[in-house]
């Protein structure tokens, strides 16, 4: 049957959703499937006119973000008989939320930094009270670490908030935690090789993760096999409890005490030739071939 790659999309993560969806589509076409790719909402086009007048049986998603990664696209294939790639509508949902994920996984006994929402209305003074500096700024329903800061001050807490407002009128602030970070790769539910990631900068921001060549990304763990197996089944636990299916990827700090931090769950994460899922399949001698293949397999059920 036909595969429609979908991806492009309108959210602040666009231009990173059209370079994985070129990567995608390449991937599909040279193992000899017969794919096409969709610009959701390119050219001023209406994204639900697209879906419901495009000719496919199987939908490849690679749409980042909010309204693509969150659910709502997924609701529309559920409604049209499409299967997809991917976490169904509940998980897209609550793996696009920040905050959702934390209590939830909190819940189930999972640790995560410890935090604070931020509305319109929330007194600053009070967060910075109950957590301290260093702290982590992020809109609730952000990817690829757009609106996010590192604040150390009052000052800078004021600026990062009313930055990160302008994404997203729920903001999250996290305690900082030291790192280093990690992030896993799940493919059918199974983690892929850890990689760790370091940067020079202050944290893995927009920049470090598309743009510099002075991230560097390590499979040399520093952990044991134990904290590694620990770390694993963490992101697997992770995965489950947010109720994702086929793929996705968890980002994990490990912090002081020697901790494993879970900072997110990503429902859709990038496949750019920045990307850390295609790096931790290539490790485990998937190529990006065989990995789109897999997950594209994922939307048979
Ligand atoms: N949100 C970006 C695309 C990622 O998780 O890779
Ligand atoms: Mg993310």
């Amino acid at each position: 049957g036909r595969v429609a790659v979908i991806y492009g999309g309108l959210s602040a993560e666009r231009p990173v959703s059209l370079k994985s969806g070129a990567e995608v589509l390449r991937g599909l076409k040279a193992a000899g499937v017969n794919a096409f790719g969709i610009d959701l909402g390119g050219e001023g086009h209406d994204p639900l006119q697209q879906l419901v007048s495009a000719d496919f049986d199987r939908a490849f998603l690679i749409l980042h973000g909010r309204g693509g990664e969150d659910g709502t696209i997924q609701g529309v294939l559920e409604m049209l008989g499409k299967p997809y790639t991917g976490s169904g509508v509940t998980a897209s949902g609550i793996g696009m939320d920040k905050l959702r994920t934390k209590q939830l996984c909190s819940g189930a006994g999972l640790s995560t930094p410890a935090f604070a929402v931020i509305n319109s209305d929330t007194d600053l003074k009070q967060v910075e009270e109950q957590l301290g500096f260093p702290l982590m700024i992020k809109p609730v329903h952000e990817g690829s670490s757009i609106g996010m800061a590192r604040v150390t001050s009052e000052e800078e807490l004021v600026a990062a908030v009313t930055d990160a407002q302008r994404y997203d009128s729920t903001v999250l602030a996290e305690s900082w935690v030291s790192g280093p970070e990690y992030t896993v790769a799940v493919l059918d539910g199974q983690a892929l090789p850890i990689i760790r990631l370091e940067t020079p900068h202050q944290f893995y921001d927009f920049n470090a993760k598309y743009e510099a060549d002075d991230t560097r990304y390590l499979f040399d763990t520093q952990l044991s096999s134990d904290e590694e197996a620990e770390l694993k089944e963490l992101v697997e636990n992770a995965f489950q409890v947010v109720g994702c299916r086929g793929w996705g990827r968890v980002d994990v700090m490990l912090d002081e005490q020697g901790c494993f931090q879970l900072l997110e769950v990503n429902t859709a994460p990038g496949m750019t030739d920045h990307s850390l899922v295609p790096m931790a399949a290539k490790r485990a001698g998937i190529s990006f071939e065989e990995l789109v293949v897999r997950i594209l397999r994922g939307a048979n059920r």
